[in-house]
């Protein structure tokens, strides 16, 4: 398939295209169209859906909520890498948010770009539509620029680089678009809002898939004109682990100043009102789109699904803002879906992961996700009830590789090299030896097991029923058999490839 040109695939999808004609009737059907909304740094565990009332009813009470669904690495270049390919870190190979640690590298656009979802679905005959934020490094020159449309699209919208809300470049088709800072043309979520509602009106053609990646909740946090004074007297929650010292953790979190300073804390409330006035656009993006396709007549046969990348934190274990650690904070994301045969108000607690998106998605397209290198599993049996609950997976695992400066940061002379992310207040919330592996198990036992690869070779293990906040790492306490155990299964993990990762 990596020597097919997109374009050969687009005419092919083109002429096969049967999707029309299938898509009329009633419960479930053949080759539906699929939407997935993927938000940024969108929390579960800190309210990060409260601003979503129009989501939660649209999808959420029509459909599936899940409440346990997790990404596998807590970054956005190497979550949004997982999600694209169904593959566990390990095997896409990427690291971190840079070209060298292979986020959207051409060699990551020559061996795996050609085996992510959009490929499969656009050999099926799927009309494939992106828009918004694709990899934090798409569009560098160094990666094909902004002429480079990503395998798989035959409609491509793609922003330039990390999250913004103004001033930015989109990829449209492999042609520059400019934007400034004039709401009415430019507001990025709207403008993603608006190009999708446009899409569905004038092109689109059953069977579709559309992905609709707004830069909602990430930084630089600037939040609609019609929402700037929205939630003014919210604050980040303050129960669970916010401004607790985490004295049995490793370095990184020991290093936090606890308590934190009174501008931390003001810096850290302000950020958290101004993700949640973003996400409020975000809502209505969802609202908008779900009514098109109402007005359309294609809500019926449509699959909608909603996720972010990964968690995000505010003053957790006294760290300021970010996400990148091991914790169910930013582990733990949102998962609504909607569609064909899915029964309304169902909340499911199965374990459900970011790279089993892509073999739902191939699933519902009547493709064999056997036959392909994904690592994930489709959820669409659990929808349609078909999956009894002891045949689905009971743990899993997340990976990260610390991020590091190699030189010293000028604002905080008494940090050495090898750490970054240092603000507020010179607070690290990462570096190079930040990098580890854990398995997260939910059944029987609700635990959680990590090695770090550090100097000290730390492992923290949290008894998730007894202490749902992770507050106490019992390394030191509990049964060595059972550190045993997790320890040989954590190594399997670690090498596990399409189905070894699924059993
Ligand atoms: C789903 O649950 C919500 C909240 O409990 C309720 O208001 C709504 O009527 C339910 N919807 C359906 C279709 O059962
Ligand atoms: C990047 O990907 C290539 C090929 O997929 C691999 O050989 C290389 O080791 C990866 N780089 C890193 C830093 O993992
Ligand atoms: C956009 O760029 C212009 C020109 O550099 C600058 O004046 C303006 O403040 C920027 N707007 C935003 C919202 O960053
Ligand atoms: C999106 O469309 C709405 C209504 O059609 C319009 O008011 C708004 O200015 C548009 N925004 C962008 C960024 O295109
Ligand atoms: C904090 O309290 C809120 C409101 O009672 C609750 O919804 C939330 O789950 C709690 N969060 C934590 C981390 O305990
Ligand atoms: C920080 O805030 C707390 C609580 O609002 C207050 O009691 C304390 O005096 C403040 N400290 C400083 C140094 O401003
Ligand atoms: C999918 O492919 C696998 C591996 O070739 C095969 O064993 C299985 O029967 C196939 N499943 C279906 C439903 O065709
Ligand atoms: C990203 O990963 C590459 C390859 O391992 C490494 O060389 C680079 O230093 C990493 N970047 C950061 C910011 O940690
Ligand atoms: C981790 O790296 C930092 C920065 O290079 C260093 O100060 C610290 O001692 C290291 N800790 C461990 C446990 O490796
Ligand atoms: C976890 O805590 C629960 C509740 O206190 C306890 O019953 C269970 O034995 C603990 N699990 C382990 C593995 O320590």
């Amino acid at each position: 398939m990596g020597g097919t040109s997109p374009h050969l695939v687009a005419l092919w999808a083109w002429l096969l295209a049967p999707g029309l004609l299938l898509a009329a009737g009633s419960g479930r059907k053949w080759r539906s169209n699929i939407v997935l909304f993927l938000a940024d740094d969108q929390d579960l565990l800190l309210g990060g859906m409260t601003p979503m009332k129009k989501t939660q009813a649209l999808i959420g009470q029509l459909g599936a909520t899940f409440a346990n669904a997790f990404a596998v690495t807590p970054l956005c270049c190497p979550s949004r890498s997982s999600l694209l390919t169904g593959c566990y870190p390990h095997n896409h190979l990427v690291r971190n948010n840079s070209l060298e640690g292979n986020c959207s590298s051409p060699v990551w656009q020559k061996f795996q770009e050609p085996y992510t979802f959009p490929v499969y679905l656009q050999k099926q005959g799927y009309q494939t539509f992106y828009a918004g934020k694709y990899l934090n490094q798409y569009g560098d020159p160094k990666a094909g620029g902004v002429q480079y449309v990503p395998q798989g699209w035959s409609s491509w919208i793609g922003l330039v680089g990390n999250s913004k809300y103004y001033n930015y470049s989109l990829s449209v088709n492999g042609r520059e678009e400019k934007h400034g800072d004039r709401y009415e043309e430019d507001y990025l979520t709207d403008l993603i809002t608006n190009r999708s509602l446009a899409f569905l009106q004038k092109h689109a053609r059953a069977p579709f898939l559309m992905v609709l990646a707004p830069p909602a909740a990430h930084s630089p946090w600037v939040a609609s004109p019609l929402y700037k004074s929205a939630y003014s007297t919210v604050k980040a929650p303050r129960n669970g682990s916010f401004n607790v010292h985490g004295k049995d953790k490793h370095w990184l979190i020991r290093q936090a100043k606890t308590p934190m300073s009174n501008t931390s804390v003001e810096y850290l409330d302000n950020v958290f009102r101004q993700r949640w006035r973003t996400l409020l656009s975000v809502d209505d993006m969802v609202e908008r789109l779900i009514l098109q396709l109402k007005s359309l007549g294609l809500l019926d046969n449509t699959y909608v699904f909603y996720t972010s990348d990964h968690g995000y934190h505010t003053g957790q274990f006294s760290l300021p803002i970010d996400k990148r650690q091991l914790y169910e904070f930013d582990i733990r994301v949102p998962l609504l879906v909607r569609g064909p045969g899915i029964k309304a108000n169902q909340t499911y607690g199965e374990p459900i992961l970011n790279i089993d998106l892509g073999p739902t998605f191939l699933d519902i397209a009547g493709i064999n996700v056997s036959l392909t290198p994904m690592d994930g599993q489709s959820f669409l049996p659990l929808l349609e009830n078909r999956t009894p609950v002891n045949k689905w997976r009971s743990d899993f695992l997340v990976q990260y590789t610390g991020e590091g400066c190699s030189g010293q940061d000028p604002h905080c002379p008494a940090l050495g090299p090898g750490v970054s992310q240092c603000f507020p207040d010179c607070v690290c919330e990462d570096a190079f030896n930040n990098t580890y592996a854990c398995v997260r198990t939910l059944n029987p036992i609700n635990l959680q097991y990590c090695e770090f690869a550090d100097a000290q070779d730390f492992v923290e293990v949290y008894n998730l029923t007894s202490d749902p906040h992770q507050l106490v790492n019992v390394v030191k306490t509990v049964d060595p058999s059972l550190l045993e155990q997790m320890n040989q299964r954590l190594i399997k993990f670690q090498a596990c490839s399409g189905p070894s990762c699924r059993s």
